[in-house]
């Protein structure tokens, strides 16, 4: 049985794509079998692994053909480990069309369910946005992972997130539980993002994990653009190892 994490936050450029890319890369670093399911049309986390969206939609291999032309996900999965299984922007149809499929929001849900006993851990990365993707990625999950700018206009969007995952507690998925808010793009040197983890943990703190900050460093763009999981391409710096040790930490408790 596996541990599926959906990495959420309808804010975009908050760290979504390099968590589920690195955390699942540390995971299977950790002798873990991990799969990424690429639910967003933006296909950042199917480019980050080195593979090309519009090939993949050529051969339909990609979570549209899953969601929507019963495709099985087994067969849609490429690579190793992590193994991935990837996006393309026909995926941006997905919403459209999944409204009228009866049960809309728990189509990848009863998708993840086949391939459960596959993988110790399934992590779902999704787009910017409160779409049926994102609430499909949140049905299926028994976690999810906020990653969150240290910046105020992004931590007044955690509020909305949390009633809609109440929602889908109370309608159906009441598996899932928050794993945490994870402060990503962090800069300790800076009193402003000092400030704001203080104001997150004084006001959602009493509720809700607040992680480990992944402090701000060039490396991961680095990362993404040359397709290396930051452990690979510089496992010392301190934001490597923060990922590093919450997959750990993933292994010992959660599952
Ligand atoms: N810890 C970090 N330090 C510096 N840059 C980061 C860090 N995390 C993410 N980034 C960069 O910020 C941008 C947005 O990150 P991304 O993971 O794509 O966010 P999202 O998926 O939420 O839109 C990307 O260019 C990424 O390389
Ligand atoms: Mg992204």
């Amino acid at each position: 049985m596996s541990l599926t994490i959906a990495v959420a936050n309808q804010k975009g450029g908050v760290g979504k794509t390099t968590t589920t890319v690195n955390l699942a890369c540390a995971l299977s670093k950790h002798g873990k079998k991990t799969l990424i399911i690429d639910a967003d049309p933006q296909a950042s986390a199917t480019i980050y692994l080195r593979n090309d969206p519009r090939k993949l939609e050529a051969q339909h291999q990609t979570l549209y053909y899953g969601l929507l032309k019963e495709k099985s996900l087994t067969e849609l999965v490429v690579g190793g480990n992590p193994a991935l299984i990837p996006s393309s922007i026909m995926l941006s149809a997905a919403d459209a069309e999944l409204m009228s499929e009866p049960f809309s929001s728990v189509v990848l849900k009863e998708k993840v369910n086949e391939l459960r006993d596959e993988y110790d851990f399934i992590i779902i990365d999704t787009p910017p946005n409160l779409s049926l993707l994102t609430i499909n990625a949140l049905s299926a999950a028994d976690r999810v992972l906020i990653p969150t700018k240290a910046e105020y206009l992004d931590i007044m969007g955690i509020p909305l997130l949390f009633e809609t995952i109440q929602k889908i507690q109370r309608r159906g998925n009441n598996r899932l539980q928050v794993l945490g808010i994870l402060p990503t793009l962090f800069n300790a040197h800076f009193s402003q993002d000092r400030a704001i983890l203080e104001e997150l943990r004084a006001s959602l703190g009493g509720s809700t994990r607040i992680l480990e900050p992944i402090n701000r460093s060039t490396a991961f763009g680095r990362s993404a653009s040359v397709g290396k999981p930051i452990l690979e391409l510089d496992p010392n710096i301190p934001g490597a190892q923060v990922y590093y040790k919450l997959a750990e930490e993933l292994i010992t408790y959660a599952v």
